[in-house]
């Protein structure tokens, strides 16, 4: 190919490695870094000297998944996750772009306050967490110098979610659960998630996109939701508090839906309403 390669960097997280698997699925040219030794793709690690890193001759597009993405290690560590995140990664996109490159950031709805649900893509960004911060700080940079694009997602959910599988497998037995009554969530699907980027890589629209479920709903709805399609009793979920885990407030926005205004008129995509595989079929364990 003449402008080079898909670049996926950060293969072996949950994102990059779905999205690497469905361009290679779709026959598209593309390669995956990764940190770990004798991983599969690429070495690259953030955190190490950038001589270290092996990047291709010329990149037609580079997905910037790789991130430390525990926002408790944001709040614990926040010049050492800065590092990673904001100074390497932004050092990183320069490298890229002098290859040739179309930046695609994954971004998150961190970048926002979460006061009031379906933030708009061209609202100023407003965090309250570090991780929220240091992602906001790469969007600035990357979006005034051009060549990107920036997706910000809500809550990214795979087809057999740990979460749910073990709540289905304990409430099919009679046994309690316990989840959330003040933490939401705005699930989308891993595959479309893919799917999206997929098709940004092939667009290279430039600006902010935002992909989110179609609303918040609390972790204790959810397991209620399983609990229902697994035959048990709504009561069996227990609700808790994420103060009574040690979490600070902010670690739970009121809100995370987005408004994917841009994702449906600029690329024709919209979010199922919520994921098929968080409603499994009834009576089966998720
Ligand atoms: N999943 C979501 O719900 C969600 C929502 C909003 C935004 N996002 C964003 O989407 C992107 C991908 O998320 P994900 O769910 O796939 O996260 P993930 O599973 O935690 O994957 C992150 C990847 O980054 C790699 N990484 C961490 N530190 C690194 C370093 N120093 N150098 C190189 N690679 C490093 C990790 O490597 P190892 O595998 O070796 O640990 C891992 O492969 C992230 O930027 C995240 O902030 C995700």
């Amino acid at each position: 190919m003449a402008d080079g390669c898909e670049l996926v960097v950060g293969a072996d997280g949950q994102i990059g490695r779905a999205l690497l698997a469905r361009l290679a699925a779709d026959g598209r040219p593309a390669v995956g870094t990764s940190r770990r030794p004798g991983g599969a793709g690429r070495p690259l690690d953030l955190a190490a000297d950038p001589a270290s890193w092996e990047l291709p001759g010329r990149v037609s597009v580079a997905y910037l998944c790789a991130a430390v993405t525990s926002v408790e290690a944001c709040r614990r560590d926040p010049a050492g996750t800065a590092a990673v995140n904001v100074t390497r990664t932004l050092d990183l996109a320069d490298r890229l772009r002098g290859r040739g490159a179309h930046l695609v950031f994954l971004s998150t709805n961190q970048v926002f306050d979460g006061a009031v649900p379906f933030r708009r893509e061209d609202e100023p960004p407003r965090p309250r967490t570090e991780y929220g911060r240091q992602k906001a700080a790469v969007e600035r940079e990357l979006l005034a110098a051009g060549g990107a694009t920036v997706v910000r997602l809500t809550k990214v959910v795979p087809a057999d979610w740990p979460l749910v599988r073990g709540w289905a497998e304990v409430l099919a037995r009679g046994e309690p659960v316990e989840a959330f009554r003040d933490m939401v969530l705005a699930p989308v699907p891993l595959d479309f998630v893919t799917r999206v980027l997929a098709r940004v890589g092939e667009a290279r629209p430039g600006g902010v996109f935002h992909v989110s479920g179609a609303a918040d709903l609390t972790y204790a709805d959810l397991a209620r939701r399983v609990a229902a399609r697994v035959g048990a009793a709504a009561g069996l979920v227990r609700e808790t508090s994420f103060a009574d885990k040690g979490l600070p407030p902010e670690a739970a926005p009121a809100h995370t839906a987005l408004d994917a205004a841009r994702l449906r008129d600029v690329l024709g995509l919209t979010a199922p309403a919520f994921p098929a595989t968080l409603d499994p079929p009834a009576g089966r364990a998720a």
